[in-house]
């Protein structure tokens, strides 16, 4: 399927399963090489990652272990801003190798918000791992550390990646047609 539709808007295939499982590779053997005689604790944060870390796990050859978070929608003011409040964490994360796994880092304050809220518990160290990254848009200043794949500045859905909730099922990437 090269074209799909969800709701009002028409999306095209961009990225092919076997070029999304090709980076998903990449992301593996740098995390067996580099994190070699850790156990790392993968933190994958829901919902757009669930498919990625399913098959990046698939591919991971280290003892490991794996927690599924999400930010909840409530947003408090503070007077740094708006903050969503990372739910789903049940172990302790202190002097743990953390593995943080998204979809796709866009602007980038996704994964500044959940680093700063695991940060306090003293991990021995945090990892970013990003399946898609826009680097047209992403102005942060941490580290990504594994990157599958760069792509331009247009919205996409599927592997996990939604449109209003639709499209995360599909195998392929796709990218909007305006
Ligand atoms: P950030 O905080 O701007 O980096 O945005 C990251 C989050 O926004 C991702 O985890 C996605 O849930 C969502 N997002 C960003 N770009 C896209 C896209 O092109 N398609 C679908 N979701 C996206
Ligand atoms: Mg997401």
């Amino acid at each position: 399927m090269d074209r799909i539709k969800l709701h009002d808007k028409e999306f095209i295939l961009s990225i092919t399963p076997s070029q999304i499982q090709e980076a998903v590779s990449k992301i593996a053997a740098g995390i067996n090489t580099e994190l070699a005689g850790e156990t790392p604790l993968f933190l994958s944060i829901l919902n757009g990652s669930f498919m990625f870390t399913s098959d990046l796990l698939k591919k991971i050859t280290l003892n490991c272990q794996v927690s599924f978070l999400k930010l909840s929608s409530y947003q408090k003011d503070t007077s740094t801003g708006k903050v969503s409040e990372l739910i789903g964490l049940d172990e302790d994360v202190s002097g743990r190798t953390l593995v943080i796994t998204d979809d796709i880092v866009d602007t980038g304050l996704t994964i500044e918000n959940v680093i700063e809220q695991l940060k306090p518990s003293e991990p021995k160290m945090i990892k970013i791992a990003t399946l898609l990254l826009k680097p047209g848009i992403f102005s942060g200043n941490i580290k990504l550390d594994y990157v599958g794949l760069e792509i331009p500045d247009d919205f996409v859905v599927g592997y996990g990646l939604d449109y209003n909730q639709l499209g995360r099922n599909f195998e392929g990437i796709y990218k909007i047609i305006s």
